[in-house]
């Protein structure tokens, strides 16, 4: 069995990053490794916890590039001398562009902490909680190059209770995150994923 090669794009936190080390490491997503994590955020916890688990990590200054092709040909540069198969943005806080998104497509997963394709972009418990939704949740979803647009590959509905903060909610949320993200990988590195169009097709 081949082993798929992962690289994390991160900007922070990095707990779903942690997530999907902590799934490779039980043995619940076989055949995969974390290959390489990259951050276009210096000193972030994601990149400290990366190192932790001895993955080799990086930290591309999107300011040092003239513009976000060059930037992008950099992140590539670095994921080719991994051999890549898979891309996970894991609270990743930019928009992919052509340069990478185009080498990648359909082998690059998303993680969004609402239900698509109800708010897109930042902040997306707080645009649900602000709204006065009673459910929402998170999805997993290819990327495409839109705005968190790709097609869907999993999604995960969180009750709003009537005494929730936005914070509350958003931590109640991640909990879910954690569980599909690494479900995602699996059913990827597993080759059971088959896009149909807008339609993610979950093979047995
Ligand atoms: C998560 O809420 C994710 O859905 C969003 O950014 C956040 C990242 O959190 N895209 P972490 O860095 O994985 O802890």
């Amino acid at each position: 069995m081949n082993i798929t090669n992962i690289a994390v794009l991160v900007s922070g936190r990095g707990s779903n990053m942690q997530a999907i080390i902590d799934n490779i490491k039980n043995g619940t997503i076989p055949n995969a490794s974390i290959a390489v994590v990259l951050s276009d955020v210096g000193g972030t916890y994601a990149l400290e916890r990366a190192q932790n688990q001895g993955i080799d990590t990086f930290f591309v200054n999107p300011v040092q590039y003239e513009d976000k092709a060059s930037y992008e040909s950099e992140i590539l540069r670095i994921l080719e001398k991994y051999n890549i198969d898979l891309i996970l943005l894991a609270g990743y806080m930019r928009v992919v562009g052509p340069t990478l998104l185009n080498p990648y497509r359909n082998k690059m997963l998303n993680i969004h902490p609402a239900l698509l394709p109800s708010f897109p972009g930042l902040h997306g418990q707080k645009q649900a909680f602000d709204h006065g939704v009673r459910v929402t949740g998170c999805t997993v979803h290819f990327v495409d190059d839109g705005v968190d647009t790709g097609p869907i590959i999993i999604q995960k509905c969180v009750q709003v209770l009537e005494d929730d903060t936005e914070e509350s909610l958003a931590s109640r949320i991640l909990e879910q995150e954690h569980k599909i993200f690494p479900e995602a990988v699996r059913l990827f590195v597993q080759g059971q994923l088959r896009i149909e169009g807008r339609k993610v097709r979950i093979l047995e």
